[in-house]
């Protein structure tokens, strides 16, 4: 029996990829850091019945439209705005995502990129690289307390539950807003649910944890900015295009917020002279949320795992609803 064909868009390590060998025909694009381009993915996905991909690859109408033999694409993330779900649904193409293994190295980071920001580690260890430490004095890089603080989580997904928890072991008051009330995380862990204008108005770190939707777009915007505390540092572990990045530029450079800690941005990668990178207030990292050893592999063999399922006739394992 012919094994089905299955491409994915980034060369993954053998050691994941050849224990599927046996079952599946695979092929790689060569490069592990370059995307493979637009043209070679549209061709790969007319004979292709699965498809790994990454979240900088488009897997629009016209991918989805014009292959007869795509059965599955698995996104190796947990996000999943850059593929459209209303197309895939019309032409019966299943989407999973990698939900769960990542969660909690995801809420590391954040917390990781709040606790960076805050305390102003960057610049910290900067200085004493560049031989630039001098003296000791009384107020050196100090930077903001975490302790006993509010932070404010938007979106309280299985991410934000664990940073949530990790804000509490920290003795952190935690509020949050999601579209719908999350009852059990708020008696197990004492969160308290706030309105979105509260939430701006009342948490030194805000913390986007929303999805990429027509809804969310620009959500944090230059209205929103200026109604956070002036001490206020914002924090986005989600999808960049969520803020308007200029408008964040301005809120900082401007005082109106202390600063930023940013693992995405509205086009990634950012481009070397966009102004958010000039400001030392703004801690921004290349998109490795969910990037340990342990959790990559994790989400490597589960995306392949989907493609197996489905194309055996099985259900997937972490489809995308
Ligand atoms: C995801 O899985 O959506 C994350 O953004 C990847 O780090």
């Amino acid at each position: 029996m012919t094994k089905p064909y299955v491409y994915i868009t980034r060369k993954l390590p053998d050691d994941v990829v050849d224990s599927f060998r046996e079952k599946l025909n695979i092929n790689m694009w060569d490069s592990a850091e370059e995307s493979v381009p637009y043209k070679k993915l549209l061709e790969e996905s007319k004979k292709a019945e699965g498809l790994v991909t990454m979240l900088s690859d488009p897997i629009d109408e016209t991918i989805l439209s014009q292959t007869d033999t795509l059965k599955v694409v698995a996104n190796l993330a947990v996000g999943f705005d850059n593929i459209d779900i209303e197309s895939a649904k019309k032409h019966r193409i299943t989407v999973t995502n990698t939900p769960d293994v990542l969660t909690d190295t995801t809420a590391d980071l954040t917390f990781a990129l709040l606790m960076t920001t805050a305390r102003r580690i960057l610049e910290a260890a900067d200085m004493v690289k560049k031989g630039e430490w001098e003296h000791w004095s009384p107020l050196l890089l100090a930077g903001s307390d975490i302790h006993h603080k509010t932070i404010g989580i938007v979106g309280m997904g299985r991410i934000g539950e664990v940073v949530a928890k990790r804000a509490r072991g920290f003795d952190m008051n935690v509020i949050y807003h999601n579209r719908t009330r999350k009852q059990k995380a708020e008696e197990e862990l004492g969160l308290n649910y706030v309105s979105f204008d509260q939430l701006i108005s009342s948490a030194d770190f805000v913390v986007s944890l929303v999805p990429l939707t027509d809804e969310t777009h620009h959500l944090f915007n230059a209205n929103v900015f200026s109604h956070m505390k002036d001490e206020a540092i914002f924090i986005n572990a989600s999808r960049g295009k969520v803020m308007d990045e200029m408008a964040l530029y301005e809120a900082v450079k401007s005082g109106e917020i202390r600063g930023a800690g940013l693992d995405v941005f509205e086009d990634e990668p950012i481009s070397a002279d966009h102004p958010l990178l000039t400001l030392k207030e703004v801690t921004c990292l290349p998109h490795i949320g969910s990037a340990s050893l342990e959790t990559r592999y994790q989400m490597m063999e589960l995306s392949l795992n989907n493609i197996l399922q489905v194309l055996e006739g099985n259900g997937p394992m972490t489809a995308v609803d």
